[in-house]
């Protein structure tokens, strides 16, 4: 059998951040081929919430389609992927543009509602970055809304959940540590 793909997102929009330096010292660390999407190089259309790939005559058609790469990804996921996405905590929840990236899933989500997308079982381990230290439910809102996005695409769903990060600086060799361990399992 094919060896599943690696897929990698860097879900922060801020270039050379915390995020990317998690990212990038962790993918020098990585042997498999893996596919990289960093959301602080890319750029997507916003969901519109226009409803047409909940039409039953364009059912899972979204109105970008190929007009950027998200469709693309996402059809990547849905094949039984070992997806690992790593964001930075922003109020309380992922980034903007992470949520609005996320969001254009409402056309994959059209399609399982109606048994039509096929889906092989896949493991989606998340990393969460946060610069306070305390706070009970600094990551609540980001795993609730990762949960629901990766049911769509029945991937099961492990997070790390990592405080007092608040610049590339404090990524410190025990924080790597941390992040290779939880990884590798
Ligand atoms: C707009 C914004 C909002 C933030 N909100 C929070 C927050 O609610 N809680 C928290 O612990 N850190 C918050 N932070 C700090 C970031 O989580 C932290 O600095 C992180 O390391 C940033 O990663 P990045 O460099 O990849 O963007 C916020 C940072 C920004 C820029």
């Amino acid at each position: 059998m094919e060896k599943p793909e690696l897929v990698v997102i860097s879900g922060s929009p801020h270039l050379g951040g915390s995020t990317e330096k998690l990212v990038f010292n962790w993918l020098g660390s990585v042997r498999d081929e893996f596919f990289l999407v960093q959301l602080s190089q890319t750029n997507f259309y916003p969901c519109l919430g226009c409803q047409q790939c909940m039409e039953s005559n364009s059912l899972g058609e979204c109105v970008f389609g190929p007009k950027d790469e998200v469709n693309f990804v996402f059809s990547k996921l849905a094949l039984g992927q070992k997806v690992v996405l790593f964001a930075p905590i922003y109020f309380y929840h992922l980034p903007g543009k992470l949520k609005s990236f996320l969001d254009r899933a409402q056309s994959f989500y059209a399609l399982k509602i109606h048994k039509r997308l096929k889906t092989n079982s896949g493991k989606l381990k998340v990393v969460l970055l946060a610069g306070r230290s305390k706070g009970e439910k600094l990551f609540s809102g980001a795993e609730l809304t990762l949960t629901y996005f990766a049911k769509i695409f029945d991937l099961e769903v492990t997070c790390l959940n990592l405080r007092g990060i608040d610049s590339p600086k404090d990524v410190s060799p025990a924080v790597l540590e941390r992040v290779f361990s939880f990884l590798l399992g």
